[in-house]
Order: C-alpha cells, then sequence, then structure tokens
C-alpha cells in the first residue's frame, strides 16, 4: 500500500487485524501466510463494534466445520488491552466473531491520534510523484470541461504531499504543434495589417482567431468534388477552386511558421509567446480562484519537450524498438511486457512529423531520467486511455520508465475521468448551445451562493456575505465534482451542489463551523483548555460511533492515495459529519459538567481538525464562520 506506513496505528481494524492474524497463524498453521482476517465494523451495533469474517472461507478451505475454527480463533486471539475478552456468545449464525472493544483502550487511540499528524505517520517509503494535471491548450477558451482534471490532480497531489511524498505537479500545456502554428500564422498576419493589436489581445479573441485558422487552412476537396460530381458548373467550381488555393496557401504559411517557431525566429516567437501568456492567465487566475496549487512554474507541455523529440525518436529506432511500417515509424506493444496492446504506438508520420505520443514518451523519460519519478499520475479524461496505454508501453520498451536511482520502472497510472453534463444529461453547454466559459461558470457559483448565504443570515454586511458566498461557491464546484467516483459522468446542477443539507461541500462546511462555534462558546464561558488534557469521551453510543469514524481517517487517506480516488475521502468526510451531527443532537456539550464535557469538548475539537485536515486535502477552502 503506497499510504500506509509500517508504524504503530490506532486504527482498531489494524490492530484487531494484527491480533487475529496472530491467532490465526497459531491456530492453523496450515493456512499459510497473508490471510486477510476480515475485520469489518459490526452490521448490529447490538452485538459489538466489529467482526470477524474469516471462519466461513477459511473452514472451506482446510474443509473444517465454520464454527468451529471461530471458536479455535476465538480461543487463540489475545485481546487484552483492545477489547473484552470473547465468550462462547460471541460467536454467531455461521461463525461470524464480534468484538467488542473496551472503552478506555477506545479513548486511549483517539487521544494518541490528536498529534500533530492526526495519527497519520508519514510514509515509510516516501516517493517522488509526479501528478499531470490540467494540460490545457493554446489560445482556447476554458470551459467547463477543463475543471476535472486540476480538481482531481490537486486532491491526488495533496493526499500524496500529506502521506509524506514529494510531489511534483506537472502541467502538459498543449502549446505546440501545427494547430498552434496555424492561429501564430494568422495572428502575424492580422497584425502586420493592423488588424488586430497584440497588446490588448484577449483569449476570447485567441479562441475566434484559432476557429478562423482551422477553417482557412482546411482544404474543402469534398466540396470540390462534389461540384465536379453533380456538375454545378464552372463558375461554382471556380469560386471553389479559389478557396481550395487559398486554403493551401494558409496551411503552406502554418507549416513555414511552424519551421520559424521551431527555429525560434525573433518575431514568429513573440507572437506565440503572447498567445502563450493570454492563456496562461486565464488558466492561473482560474486555479487561483479554485485553489487549486498549479503555478507558472508547473509549466512543462509540448514546446518544452519539442526539441528532444528528434533525439527520442532516433534512439528508439537505432535500439530497434521503433520500426518502419509504410513510411511511418511505429513500436509494437503486442507483448505482455509492454500491456499486451494490439494497436502499435505510431511515433513518428510518413511525413516526418511527430505527435502526441512522441511527446507524452519524452515527457515520460524527462520525468522519470531527470525528476526522478518513482511514480506518475495521469489526470486526464477516460477517452485517452489507450493513448496513455501506448506510451506507457514505448516507455517501458525503451527502458525510460526504469528510474535511474531505485532501477525500478516507475508506477505509471491513469487517473482517467469522465465528462461533465447538463441536466438533460448531454455534455454541459449554455442554453444557446455553446460551451460555457469557466470563469463565467465561477462567477455564477458564487452570485447564487450569496443569495442563500444571504437568506441564512440577512443581517451580514454585504463584504462578508461576498467572503463566504467565495468559500462556499468554490467548495460546492470542487466538492460536487471530487465526491462523485471519477470514471463517472456527473450532472452539473447549481442547486445540488449549493445546497446545505446532503452530500455536498456547503454541508461538509457548515459541520466545520459548528464544531469551531462551540469551541468559541466554550471559550467564552470560561471553561479553559485544560479539556485539550482530557480522554475523549466514549461512552455514549453516539460518542463512540464518532470516535470510530474518526480513527478511520489514517486509512481513508491512505485509500485515496492507492485508488487514486478522492470520492472516498469525500464519502469519508461527509460520513463523519453526519455522525458528528449526530452526537451533537444526543450528546450536549456546554450543559454537561466536568469529565463528561471535557470529554464531549475534545471530541469536537478532534472531529474539527479531522474535517480541516480532510477539506484541505481536497483542495476546498476553509471557514470558521457561515
Ligand atoms: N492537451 C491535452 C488535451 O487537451 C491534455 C494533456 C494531458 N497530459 C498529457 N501528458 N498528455 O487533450
Amino acid at each position: 500500500m503506497i499510504g500506509a506506513s509500517m508504524s504503530a496505528t490506532n486504527d482498531p481494524i489494524e490492530i484487531l487485524s494484527r491480533r487475529f492474524i496472530d491467532a490465526i497463524r497459531g491456530a492453523f498453521p496450515e493456512a499459510g501466510e497473508g490471510v486477510d482476517p476480515l475485520i469489518r465494523p459490526c452490521g448490529q451495533p447490538e452485538l459489538g463494534d466489529f467482526q470477524c469474517n474469516v471462519a466461513m472461507a477459511l473452514a472451506k478451505r482446510l474443509g473444517k466445520k465454520p464454527r468451529d475454527v471461530a471458536g479455535a480463533i476465538a480461543a487463540a486471539v489475545d485481546l487484552s488491552g483492545v477489547a473484552h475478552p470473547l465468550t462462547e456468545g460471541a460467536i454467531a449464525g455461521p461463525g461470524f466473531i464480534n468484538i467488542r472493544l473496551l472503552g478506555d483502550a477506545l479513548a486511549a487511540s483517539l487521544a494518541a491520534m490528536d498529534d500533530a499528524h492526526l495519527g497519520v505517520a508519514p510514509a515509510a517509503q516516501p516517493e517522488r510523484v509526479v501528478v499531470d494535471l490540467m494540460g490545457v491548450n493554446l489560445a482556447k477558451q476554458m470551459h467547463v470541461g477543463h475543471l476535472r482534471s486540476p480538481l482531481i490532480g490537486d486532491a491526488i497531489a495533496r493526499t500524496f504531499a500529506r502521506l509524506g511524498h514529494t510531489v511534483i505537479r506537472q502541467n502538459h500545456l498543449g502549446d505546440w504543434g501545427l494547430p498552434i502554428a496555424m492561429v501564430t500564422a494568422r495572428l502575424v498576419r492580422l497584425e502586420a495589417a493592423g488588424k488586430i493589436d497584440l497588446n490588448t489581445l484577449t483569449l476570447d479573441q485567441l479562441d475566434e482567431a484559432y476557429r478562423a485558422a482551422q477553417m482557412e487552412c482546411q482544404r474543402d476537396t469534398a466540396g470540390l468534388e462534389a461540384v465536379r460530381r453533380f456538375g454545378l458548373g464552372p463558375k461554382a467550381e471556380a469560386e471553389l477552386e479559389a478557396q481550395v488555393e487559398g486554403a493551401t496557401e494558409a496551411f503552406m504559411e502554418a507549416r513555414r511558421t511552424l519551421v520559424a517557431l521551431q527555429a525560434k525566429e525573433p518575431k514568429t516567437y513573440a507572437v506565440w509567446q503572447r498567445v502563450r501568456d493570454v492563456t496562461m492567465r486565464v488558466c492561473m487566475d482560474v486555479c487561483a480562484r479554485l485553489h487549486v496549487d498549479v503555478t507558472d512554474e508547473h509549466s512543462a507541455g509540448e514546446s518544452f519537450y519539442a526539441d528532444e523529440l528528434a533525439g527520442v525518436v532516433g534512439d528508439l529506432v537505432t535500439r530497434g524498438i521503433a520500426e518502419e511500417s509504410d513510411g511511418a515509424l511505429i513500436v509494437r506493444l503486442d507483448d505482455p511486457r509492454w500491456g499486451d496492446i494490439e494497436t502499435p504506438c505510431l511515433i513518428r508520420k510518413r511525413d516526418g512529423g511527430y505527435l502526441y505520443a512522441t511527446t507524452d514518451v519524452a515527457a515520460i523519460r524527462h520525468r522519470v531520467q531527470r525528476l526522478h519519478a518513482d511514480r506518475i499520475v495521469y489526470c486526464i479524461d477516460a477517452r485517452q486511455a489507450l493513448h496513455l496505454r501506448q506510451v506507457f508501453g514505448v516507455s517501458l520498451k525503451a527502458g525510460y520508465a526504469a528510474n535511474p536511482m531505485t532501477g525500478r520502472d516507475a508506477v505509471m497510472r491513469h487517473a482517467a475521468f469522465g465528462s461533465v453534463l447538463g441536466e438533460d444529461g448531454r455534455p454541459f453547454k449554455t442554453r444557446s448551445g455553446e460551451s460555457v466559459r469557466l470563469s463565467d461558470l465561477l462567477e455564477e457559483t458564487v452570485v447564487r451562493a450569496q443569495k442563500t448565504v444571504k437568506e441564512r443570515s440577512p443581517d451580514q454586511p454585504e463584504e462578508e456575505s461576498r467572503r463566504i458566498a467565495e468559500a462556499v461557491g468554490m467548495a460546492a464546484i470542487k466538492y460536487a465534482d471530487l465526491s462523485n467516483d471519477r470514471v463517472k459522468d456527473y450532472v452539473f446542477s447549481f442547486d445540488r451542489m449549493l445546497a446545505f443539507e446532503g452530500n455536498t461541500g456547503p454541508y461538509l462546511l457548515y459541520a466545520l463551523v459548528r464544531t469551531r462555534s462551540i469551541l468559541r462558546k466554550a471559550a467564552a464561558a470560561g471553561v479553559g483548555d485544560s479539556w485539550r488534557r482530557v480522554p475523549p469521551g466514549v461512552n455514549e453510543p453516539a460518542e463512540k460511533m464518532l470516535a470510530l469514524t474518526l480513527l478511520r481517517y489514517p486509512a481513508a487517506l491512505a485509500g485515496v492515495a492507492d485508488a487514486l480516488e478522492p470520492h472516498r475521502l469525500c464519502q469519508y468526510l461527509f460520513e463523519l459529519s453526519g455522525v458528528f451531527g449526530t452526537f451533537f443532537d444526543q450528546c450536549p456539550v456546554l450543559q454537561s459538567e466536568g469529565a463528561v464535557r471535557d470529554g464531549r469538548l475534545r471530541l469536537c475539537w478532534l472531529t474539527g481538525r479531522v474535517l480541516e485536515d480532510g477539506l484541505t486535502v481536497l483542495g476546498i477552502p476553509l471557514l470558521e464562520r457561515m
């Protein structure tokens, strides 16, 4: 497990697992190593806190009776200091073993968790983890489709960092190649004709220029053929011919521009720089507003690797890894070692042009050979799955993925995600069918959030409600995205994401604010802070439930790193908020006295800490009040 550490744990499941593994080993040496004792929260809390479910499967394997196996395990297990001794009645049904923790042990585990790391021990073997996130394309407006990669990527990056790994974020910008040369060529021309001022260029203008450049470079030969086939006459033919000619001219110009860019010809390069700056400014503004930690220094786009492609391809050819096929160069991957992929990876076209895949192979070489990555996580659209499998395969076959420091191949994984849909279940668009600008979407979310915030606290000054709405809005949008199983599509709904009830960002912020407010009230009532050193209360069922949930936090984080699934943490925090709500309703804090009150205050404090930590790992802004 990438997330888990080898050191002491406070998680009852892990503690019990170790005790039961020892018992199984003692009672059934023939079962061999690596038996998972299957410790789970007890389905019926009145019977116990946890249950061990291993007896049934083990009995089958050993040809014994399940209840006998359960009995032997129960007799052998040493639960001293952790749980009540097991009696006859602990074995239920076909052979479940019910376990009841000792209250003192639970309180002690919880108190131990209240340290600087919240029980999350730093990774025993820290790795260098590259997270590929964002990858926007130059000269294109950012829309809702650009939301998921940075949100998921940032959450995954924060999770690894939280677990003690070294994280390197990489923004694999689409900033090179013929399409970029096309728009650059057009801008050079427009500027020369005095039709555009590069100093005041906006991303919307660029977006328009990009589309126009695509059009003018497209040869409408199909149209010409149709004119001829249907005999539409010489005039139509001449008109279209001129268009095709013009397109060819624009196309040739784009090719010349690409060569000029490659040679860093100052004038052309300066225009390209401008295109890049304008795109990046919008991109970085969006990231900053979303609390996504991606800045200019994380940019290593296609242009960054442009000069390396010839060398990479040359190397692959010399070493016999790439081969010629119809004038193009391909790498065959139909071997289990390279992923067993039918379709070979094309790395150079017949016309000598390189591809998206060539750049990604060069990027892996850079990330492993120079950045010394032990692990690379790609937060990219699910539709690029084959592309990634191919470039992983090529880099393994070429040895580029072998980390020079450890000699091991970097672990390369695709954290694939689905699309954002509108409420009609189709790709999210404006009413008029255009894609929604991301900056507009964020602003609309905040405006709507402010309406709700004002309804809830009408007396708040405007400035304050706007500040709270900003955090609530970003929490809403981010949580709505992250809380979904990432490989699935999800439906974007302002109303649902902004609700203060249910599995939403605002609901979690509200839970956090409640923990804060109770501690503020305690301070105002002069309670002091001696409760910080009092064992957390675990006597009432609701206290116990809260305690058990809190102790699951380190495992929840480790689960996110293992599966690359931030929604697991969302689900955990949602559950925690729920059990905290029950505790809050059933266990009066400030109306209690003495050790009971203090134990409860400590539970509130710890809940607040875990919520704060978890939300921060998700990249969600915090609030003290709302
Ligand atoms: N620019 C790419 C696109 O728009 C995304 C880049 C993802 N990262 C990568 N290493 N390929 O599809």
